[in-house]
């Protein structure tokens, strides 16, 4: 048990890859917070957690309201004890082209991938700087590695996490927490169910087509499903990565390599 004792909170871990994740932490002996915009999803992840014989929690929770983030720390804190572990992975997608994306869905992917992202982070830093240690762990893609023609908000939103990791990382050094970034590929979660019919519409397919279509070119001869992160997602939260900070890690099937 490489969690033993550990209290984390994950966000958008009512679904796909952050529920993976908490269930994954919670093998590995970890309590959880399971905070996302979806109660009853959240709801049942915790009875899942619980039925693993550990504490879970949860909580109603909007990834881009700062005072929210705040709150659900200090709840956490205060129900649980302690907070050891972020998996900062609330996000959403937009597939849109260049001259039709508008400032509205601009500010909500940046209000909900990136500012969400850094607020939620800075608000688990405060325990974590005060016991001077802890891991936060955020969610980038192979879209941040790299640029899209009908992604380009989202793809911008996740490059800027590569960076916002990078800072994270220097300035939570010095008082011992490490601060990483995992970067999945295709996933076979909700989201790319929404992903696939926007790119569908826009492209003249059936739904199901454009998933196909990308899965034909992944090296490793198959898409993603959520637990494809969890083995590296308990790394980056374990003791085996107390000498890694600032990194991004790819999970995508050899689509990048970079
Ligand atoms: N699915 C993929 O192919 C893929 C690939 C690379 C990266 N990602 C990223 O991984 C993360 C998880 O994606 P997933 O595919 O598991 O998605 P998902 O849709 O299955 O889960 C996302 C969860 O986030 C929650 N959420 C959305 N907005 C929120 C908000 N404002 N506040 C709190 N919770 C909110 C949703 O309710 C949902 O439970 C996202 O950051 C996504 O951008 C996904």
């Amino acid at each position: 048990m490489q969690l033993e004792g550990k209290v984390a909170i994950v966000t958008g871990g009512a679904s796909g890859m952050g529920r993976a994740v908490a269930l994954g932490y919670a093998d590995e002996g970890a309590d959880v917070v399971i905070a996302d915009l979806n109660q009853d999803a959240a709801q049942a992840v915790v009875d899942e957690l619980q039925a693993k014989g550990r504490r879970g929690l949860a909580v109603r929770f909007d990834v881009t309201d700062p005072q929210a983030c705040k709150d659900l720390v200090a709840r956490t804190v205060d129900e649980l004890g302690h907070l050891d572990l972020l998996y900062n992975n609330a996000g959403i997608g937009l597939i849109k082209p260049v001259w039709d994306t508008t400032p509205d869905e601009w500010d909500r992917i940046f209000a909900v991938n990136v500012k969400g992202l850094f607020f939620m982070a800075q608000a688990a830093c405060e325990p974590m700087r005060a016991q001077r240690s802890g891991k936060i762990i955020n969610v980038s893609s192979i879209a941040g590695r790299r640029g899209e023609a009908l992604v380009v908000a989202y793809c911008a939103s996740k490059a800027t996490v590569i960076s916002i990791t990078q800072s994270l990382a220097l300035a939570l050094a010095p008082y011992g927490v490490n601060v990483n970034a995992v970067a999945p590929g295709v996933v076979d979660t909700p989201y790319w169910k929404e992903v696939d019919k926007q790119f569908a519409a826009l492209q003249g397919k059936q739904e199901g087509e454009p998933f196909r279509d990308v899965a034909a070119n992944i090296p490793l001869g198959r898409t993603s499903v959520p637990e494809d992160v969890v083995p590296l997602a308990v790394f980056l939260a374990g003791p085996g990565s107390d000498y890694v900070t600032g990194q991004t890690y790819n999970v995508e099937g050899g689509m990048v390599m970079s």
